[in-house]
């Protein structure tokens, strides 16, 4: 039976403050988005109150209004080429490989964008998104540009989903770099490296969600307590 949302709430919290105590005084951190990176912004935050140093770069601008508001100092890739750890959730994580679902939330492209500028990615989730496999219920989230979306559309489901483009109080959802999310229903994703290939030869594909051998540790909040998994 999947837990109360209050009782997710404090299994993502428990995985986000395990790990906000790998951050070192001195470091650039890469601060993912939705509501189980926003409880890492916030641990992060309070040992910044309590006199560590970090420069942070945000993955949404959700994220950067949330770090302004805590007080931690932003910085961009123009002052800070690499980043020493970036922290961020996931929406699916699979067991055997660590491979990632993100960008339910709508962030994917900036959120790979830091993952890859990362020495070290961290990825924070509840015990309710780990799967046998990648996609099932997990709608995967691709990144698609305005011009001529319909037949991208129509080339994400040749590739053997089905493609919803995603709506937001009726009109449809905008990044915030300006494009659109085309959420693909796979029955199941067999091979992640494969599909992100096709996904990226197909014209007006931006980037898609899927995170393939990027996450070498995952630290996960179970009702047992948190469990940090490497690959
Ligand atoms: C944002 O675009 C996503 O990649 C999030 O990291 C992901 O949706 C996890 O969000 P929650 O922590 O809110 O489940």
């Amino acid at each position: 039976m999947s837990a109360a949302p209050q009782e997710r709430d404090a299994l993502k919290r428990a995985a986000a403050e395990r790990a906000v105590q790998e951050i070192e005084s001195g470091m650039v951190v890469g601060l993912g988005s939705g509501s189980t990176a926003a409880f890492a912004v916030a641990a992060l935050a309070q040992r910044v109150a309590a006199g560590l140093r970090v420069a942070t770069i945000p993955t949404s601008e959700h994220t950067a209004a949330l770090a302004y508001r805590l007080g931690l100092p932003l910085t961009g890739f123009a002052e800070h080429r690499r980043i020493d750890v970036a922290i961020d959730g996931a929406d699916q994580v699979e067991r055997g490989t660590l491979n990632l679902i993100k960008g339910l939330g709508g962030a994917l492209l900036r959120e790979k964008i830091v993952a890859a500028a990362s020495a070290r990615f961290i990825v924070i989730v509840d015990d309710g998104k780990l799967a046998d496999h990648l996609g099932g219920p997990t709608p995967l989230p691709v990144e698609i540009v305005r011009f001529g979306w319909q037949v991208a559309l129509d080339r994400l489901a040749g590739l053997g989903c089905v493609p919803r483009l995603r709506q937001d109080g009726g009109e449809p959802f905008v990044t915030d770099n300006g494009n659109l999310i085309a959420d693909c229903r796979f029955a199941a994703i067999a091979d992640a490296a494969a599909l992100e290939a096709r996904l990226a030869a197909i014209a007006g594909v931006v980037e898609s969600g899927l995170f393939v051998g990027m996450a070498p540790t995952v630290i996960v909040g179970g009702a047992a307590g948190v469990e940090v998994i490497e690959r």
